[in-house]
């Protein structure tokens, strides 16, 4: 999708934005009854009209503001993704926004909503031609949106197509070594370091956790490091990115169903590609924040020297645990990324992971579940970009009294709780290899879908993305 602003609005198929029906007679190019006729379709019960004009169409929508700020500002995204139908069908390449109301975000949110339902992922269609959207492109009159708007929804967009592209590609075209490839691609796109550690020297660091995953499997596991340090930065000490880099979750010798399970567990590295498109989006915007982000990546295979049920493995910390799930593997390769990660002194440590079905089974599609840490504040400040970007957390405890679930009779602790609370056992496991302020946030049930709606593609989603850039963003400032 390409996002641009226009001089003019003429003769272009323009969706026009008002929030009060007089708003209507300041659009040109429409006769005295089109003009009429679109006023006494809008009102209440109806936000939206088309008027076919046969060499265009113009399109009006109605804002208007919803129970909260939150839901006002997804009402236009959702606007955006109806409209998004609607040009597809009617073969519109390109259109143009022009903001008459009072609410200027509205345009920029349209837009948003409009290009994250553009999105297609088509690399393995022999009829991709016949298949791809029409739509191409998004201008805004001047008034609509401001050059660094457009620029940035340029940005997010781009990094939010990466990230499905990469949670949408199967496992036989992206190995562990593939998802480190493509990284450094996005890194050298966007300006970031890169330095990625292969096998040996995942050996060599004795990343306990990783390696007892990659067992199984006949790929080498990878363990990528990313950095963005721009000159001036509002933070001293760095914020780490964590993301965990399934690139397949069989569950291993704990093999995993098929139907509804393991048939979409090449989306187990959600949490990797959601670091990774953040760091793109950070370069790229040339935040003033000193970041890294770390991605352990494998894929967890049943193989003859698979990691066993009973096995108890030494941790890149040292850390003694007893295997009882081959499933749980997440929380293993993240344990050691997080001890890796108190090299950096870090201000604060983020992790993203498709991590427990516990946490979609909770929340289901509709939010991310988080737990941490970190301050009262930082919790507050990552809440208020959850419901701006509509991409909403719910937050679990982190009681001792969880902590005693991963209790093992023989080792330090096991990777499995029991039968309840088992995203919150997840959070103690990996609490367990933090010392500074941290944040986790269970993917679980939002980084795919499994249907097309609204904005939301069919397949990987980038869910909880935006709401991240959105928190780093306001960073540091009250
Ligand atoms: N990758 C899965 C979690 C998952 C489930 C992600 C559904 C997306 C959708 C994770 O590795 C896993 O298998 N977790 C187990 C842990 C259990 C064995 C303690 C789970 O949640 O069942
Ligand atoms: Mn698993
Ligand atoms: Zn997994």
């Amino acid at each position: 999708m390409q996002f641009q602003i226009t001089q003019t609005s003429n003769d272009k198929q323009v969706l026009y934005i008002i929030d009060d029906l007089k708003q209507i007679d300041k659009i040109s190019g429409l006769s005295a009854e089109q003009l009429a006729y679109a006023k006494a379709q809008l009102g209440p019960d109806k936000s939206f009209v088309t008027l076919n004009l046969y060499k265009r169409y113009v399109w009006i929508y109605l804002y208007s503001s919803k129970k909260t700020e939150a839901q006002s500002h997804d009402a236009c995204r959702k606007q955006g993704a109806d409209l998004q139908a609607m040009t597809n069908r009617q073969k519109v390449a390109e259109l143009c926004i022009d903001n008459l109301s009072h609410f200027h975000l509205a345009a920029y949110l349209v837009a948003e909503g409009m290009a994250m339902a553009n999105y297609q992922f088509l690399t393995y269609r022999t009829d991709a031609k016949k298949l791809t959207n029409a739509l191409k492109k998004i201008s805004f009159t001047k008034q609509s949106a401001t050059l660094k708007e457009v620029q940035q929804l340029q940005i997010i967009i781009d990094a939010i197509y990466k990230v499905r592209t990469l949670v949408n590609e199967p496992v036989n075209s992206l190995s562990a070594e593939g998802l480190a490839k493509a990284i450094s691609v996005m890194a050298k796109e966007a300006g970031f370091k890169i330095s990625v550690l292969h096998k040996a020297q995942i050996t060599k660091e004795k990343m306990g956790g990783l390696l007892a995953v990659n067992r199984g499997s006949k790929q080498p596991p990878t363990f990528s490091i990313m950095e963005y340090k721009p000159a001036r930065s509002i933070n001293k000490k760095p914020i780490v990115l964590v993301g965990k880099g399934i690139v397949y979750d069989t569950g291993g010798l704990s093999l995993k169903p098929t139907p509804n399970s393991m048939d979409r567990m090449k989306s187990d590295m959600s949490g990797a590609a959601l670091v990774s498109g953040a760091m793109y989006t950070i370069a790229k915007l040339k935040l003033p924040l000193h970041v890294i982000a770390l991605a352990p990546a494998t894929d967890n295979r049943p193989g003859e020297e698979a990691y066993t049920p009973g096995d108890i493995i030494t941790m890149y910390d040292g850390t003694f645990v007893e295997v009882m799930n081959t499933d749980a593997e997440g929380r293993l390769i993240l344990a050691d990324a997080l001890h890796y990660a108190k090299r950096y002194k870090p201000e604060l440590v983020l992790d993203f992971a498709t991590l427990t079905g516990a946490a979609s089974a909770a929340v289901g599609e509709h939010g991310i579940v988080c737990m941490g840490t970190a301050e009262e504040s930082v919790k507050h400040a990552f809440k208020q970009s959850g419901f701006r970007q509509y991409e909403r957390l719910v937050e679990f405890p982190l009681w001792d009294e969880y902590g005693d679930m991963i209790k093992s009779d023989y080792a330090d602790l096991k990777n499995v709780g029991g039968p309840t609370g088992g995203a919150i056992t997840a959070g103690k496991f990996l609490e367990h290899f933090t010392d500074y302020p941290w944040m986790h946030f269970d993917i679980a049930g939002v980084s795919f879908a499994t249907a097309k709606k609204g904005y939301t593609t069919i397949g990987g989603t980038a869910y909880g993305m935006r709401m991240l850039l959105d928190f780093l963003a306001h960073y540091g400032k009250a």
